[in-house]
């Protein structure tokens, strides 16, 4: 295939990327956009196996890692994307550190050195980033996918003298780095990626529960600037646009994310964040306190002679898949005239926009889905509020108690409703393991089953 072609073929898929990231910006247009996504990479791979020699072993590689691909995919759980994701960024980074790896080992075979010769200046440098960043992907990204699928504790591991720690450990790496560049040896670089890797821990380690969502975005922006890095490496154009937008989009989002939970974005880049130092409760050490409790008839008679009824749906409307009943529920309370809105709660779920595709997947009327900071003025001056499998984004600590893990995160100020409902199975905590003053509340009734069935039992009082 001609240079000029190729270089059209990657061309075209990438501006196909930027527009499957256009797509991507909206429910509306968002399969659209992942359809950009999948032509796009369609042509990305077809072009790249036409450069390549050995496509019999491609080919194999591709149909066994593709095969593992559309297996998982196909078994996992919506609720469990975010650690599916978090496990694919370990295979980038791990994916960067191999190839920089390889290409030390044999230079001439990638087209970067000439038989005899030394790596050039620029390849050095271009391998020890590549190399690190690869390296703290893979081993943050590992712990990100324990904490988030619950096989490591959520709590966050903090001790003294941590930063200082992470900050030896950071000097040491590039001080590795450069022995690397100065003199291009083994020792230096297995020493710079060991430490890498080291860093890679430490940094996702002391990130606990209600933080990790930033955390995924910006293990996905590493993964991004990783695989641009492996792009430099293989004199790979497609590689570079193609990891740098995942980098700098994945920036983006962790600049928003931060920005909406109301955290430095400095202190997510060095690690260990978030408010006090808290102890965060299990469920189980929660203290005995009292609490209002009615049924799915009581929630009814309250909704249906409210004029507004607001619904905060969380994490525990898509585990129940009661999206659907809640739209009907929502049809059968706007035909009475009450005002329903849903407020979203930009990390409520387990993924960025988890509750916009639930609520746009029942159909529910976009006008209806409103903003957390547009909706928070309204609690006050709204009848009903409806918890559903939501917690921590409804938690008043995050506002009030400046030692919780939580305190500074903006939140769904429900506890301001004239009345709240919470519907959930237990008085079980939330994924930052936390107890919520919202529960206690004079005004709070607890409607106490899954989250589907307290609402078709809503729906059945209703239409009675
Ligand atoms: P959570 O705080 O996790 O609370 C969900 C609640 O749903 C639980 O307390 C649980 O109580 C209840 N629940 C579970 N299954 C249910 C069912 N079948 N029926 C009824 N209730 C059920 O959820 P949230 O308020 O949406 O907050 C999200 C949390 O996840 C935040 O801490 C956030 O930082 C974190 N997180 C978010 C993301 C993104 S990007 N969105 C990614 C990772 C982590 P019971 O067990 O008593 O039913």
């Amino acid at each position: 295939m001609s240079a000029n072609f190729v270089a059209l073929a990657y061309l075209v898929a990438s501006v196909l990327f930027i527009l499957t990231l256009k797509g991507l910006s909206s429910p509306v247009t968002s399969r659209r956009g992942n359809l950009f996504g999948m032509i796009g990479m369609a042509i990305a791979v077809l072009t790249t196996l036409s450069l390549t020699h050995n496509v019999v072993y491609i080919l194999i590689a591709i149909a066994i890692g593709g095969t593992i691909g559309a297996v998982v995919a196909n078994r996992i759980q919506m609720t469990a994307m975010p650690e599916l994701v978090a496990a694919m960024h370990s295979l980038v980074g791990l994916a960067a550190v191999l190839v920089a790896m390889s290409a030390f080992q044999n230079p001439v075979a990638y087209g970067i050195a000439l038989p005899g010769e030394l790596l050039h200046a620029t390849n050095r440098i271009e391998l020890f980033i590549g190399t690190f960043v690869g390296a703290i992907t893979f081993t943050g990204s590992i712990i990100a996918f324990g904490k988030l699928s619950g096989r490591i504790s959520g709590k966050p591991l903090r001790f003294t003298g941590q930063h200082w720690l992470n900050l030896g450990l950071g000097i040491a790496m590039v001080g590795f780095g450069v022995a690397f560049f100065l003199e291009p040896s083994w020792t230096p670089f297995l020493i710079m990626t060991a430490i890498a890797l080291l860093l890679g821990v430490l940094l996702i380690v002391p990130i606990g529960g209600a933080d990790m969502p930033v955390v995924v975005s910006m293990l996905n922006s590493y993964s991004g600037w990783a695989a641009a890095g492996i792009g430099f490496t293989l004199n790979n154009n497609m590689l570079i646009i193609a990891g740098s937008l995942v980098g700098s989009s994945g920036a983006i989002l962790s600049y928003i994310m931060c920005k909406a939970m109301n955290r430095a974005f400095l202190n997510v880049i060095l690690g260990g964040f978030g408010g006090g130092e808290g102890e965060v409760a299990g469920s189980g050490d929660a203290v005995q306190r009292n609490y209002r409790s009615g049924s799915a008839d009581d929630a009814g008679f309250l909704m249906g002679n409210a004029d507004s009824v607001i619904i905060v749906p969380g994490y525990g409307l898509a585990v129940a898949r009661a999206q659907h009943a809640i739209n009907e529920m929502s049809k059968l309370l706007t035909e009475k005239g009450v005002k329903v809105r849903y407020a979203i709660h930009p990390v409520a779920g387990r993924m960025p926009g988890h509750m916009n595709v639930l609520l746009a997947e029942a159909e529910v009327p976009y006008d209806q889905v409103v903003e957390m900071d547009e909706i928070n003025n309204e609690f006050a001056d709204t009848d009903v509020v409806l918890v559903i499998g939501a917690n921590d984004v409804v938690n008043p600590a995050a506002k009030t108690d400046k030692s919780s893990p939580i305190y500074g995160m903006p939140i769904l100020e429900a506890h301001k409703a004239r009345t709240v409902i919470v519907v959930k199975r237990s008085m079980a905590t939330g994924y930052a393991g936390l107890d919520n003053d919202l529960f206690y509340l004079d005004k709070t009734m607890m409607v106490f089953g899954d989250a589907k069935k307290v609402v078709e039992d809503v729906i059945k009082s209703l239409q009675h």
